[in-house]
């Protein structure tokens, strides 16, 4: 009998270097999957660019409902100069927002880590970088990219900032919990001296942080914290921050981990759960076998440890990637001085043979 356990996933490769970092994390997942006796059922659908070609619209009926009915979606990435001048709800990044609210995915996790072999491969000193490690917190489903009334006309445009209460609990409930097991230490960011909406979040925070006596909060301005970010990044745990702010500030703390083809994330709400790489999709180097698949298969771990209850899987592969980043292998985005400059490909091959070869006790511990 096979008691093998089973997961369904449903795979959305997306545009542009979305397909290619895609397939290397699945060969990766393969190899966790015959290791751990998992089995991964996948589904791929469309979404983005490719879906707006084959029927349309940015994401159709029949792939949320292939979300709905899997234990995990993995996405890759939306969108490409193609589809630019689409009107804006017809645009692929449309597919992508429809996922995450019809989905419910309220908290977008996004852990900046610098693995000290990239450290000269940030765009900051070495010294300001090395050591930080910060988890942003990014509200996904609310704020000014859903509120209503939005809209344009020749002579003018508007969106709406909108908070409930509810929404801005949860997601600090999100960032307390996350807290508990990290330094313990939030930031709550905003716009409190301008934004009634901001001044609003902020006590709703404070109000929450009530039932957190053990964590410390800090209040910090997004011009500020935008500032900080590359000052001081050490100060930072764990960022809390509305849908827009956390969209900027997760692509500044980006760079502190040397690329944004090193930061992977995880969207989660009360029911389903999507992981996806904070890049974009790359169209310059797209089908050159160039991306940095690393994201995305930093977001695998992060499916395993979060959906999936296998935190050693995880660590693995984390282990897995730093051991190949510690042997020099780079892709173009994180090389520098010395290191070996390897294809999307070639860096998939790596992480797999080093996953096969680790054997326990870690020899990185
Ligand atoms: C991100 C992206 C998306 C966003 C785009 C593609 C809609 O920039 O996930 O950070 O703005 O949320
Ligand atoms: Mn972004």
């Amino acid at each position: 009998m096979d008691n093998k356990k089973s997961y369904k996933l449903t795979v959305l490769p997306g545009d542009g270097i979305g397909p290619e970092v895609m397939n290397a994390s699945l060969e990766v997942l393969n190899v966790i999957g015959n290791s751990y006796n998992i089995n991964f059922e996948l589904s791929t659908g469309l979404v983005g660019g490719c879906s707006i070609d084959e029927s349309g619209t940015p994401v159709t009926d029949e792939v949320l409902d292939l979300c709905r009915q899997a234990d995990a979606v993995l996405l890759g990435a939306v969108g490409g100069p193609k589809w630019d001048t689409l009107p804006q709800d017809q645009k692929p990044e449309k597919g992508l927002l429809k996922l995450r609210e019809s989905l419910g995915l309220y908290s977008n996790l996004r852990p900046a880590i610098i693995y000290p072999a990239l450290a000269d491969a940030s765009a900051l000193k070495r010294d300001v970088v090395l050591g930080s490690d910060i988890m942003v917190v990014r509200e996904l489903t609310g704020g000014i990219y859903f509120g209503e009334p939005r809209g344009q006309n020749v002579n003018e445009a508007w969106n709406t900032l909108r908070y409930t209460r509810n929404e801005v609990e949860r997601i600090a409930i999100t960032a307390f919990e996350l807290a508990k097991n990290r330094k313990g230490h939030v930031t709550s960011v905003h716009k409190a001296n301008v934004l009634e909406s901001s001044q609003f979040w902020r006590e709703v925070v404070e109000n929450v942080h009530d039932q957190y006596p053990d964590i410390t909060l800090d209040e910090m301005y997004v011009d500020n914290a935008a500032m900080q970010l590359v000052r001081d990044p050490k100060q930072f745990d764990v960022i809390v921050t509305q849908n827009l702010f956390g969209d900027i500030l997760s692509d500044i703390a980006a760079m502190i981990t040397g690329s944004l083809g090193m930061l992977p994330s995880a969207s989660i709400g009360e029911k389903y759960a999507l992981y996806e790489p904070v890049h974009g999709t790359a169209p310059e180097i797209a089908g050159q076998d160039k991306a940095n698949p690393l994201a995305m298969i930093g977001s695998v771990a992060m499916m395993l440890d979060i959906s999936f209850g296998l935190p050693n899987a995880a660590e693995d592969i984390k282990n897995a990637i730093e051991y190949v980043l510690n042997e020099g292998y780079r892709t173009e985005d994180i090389t520098s001085d010395g290191c070996t400059i390897v294809t999307t490909c070639e860096m998939r091959d790596n992480v797999i043979k080093t996953l096969e070869t680790l054997k326990k006790p870690n020899p990185l511990k």
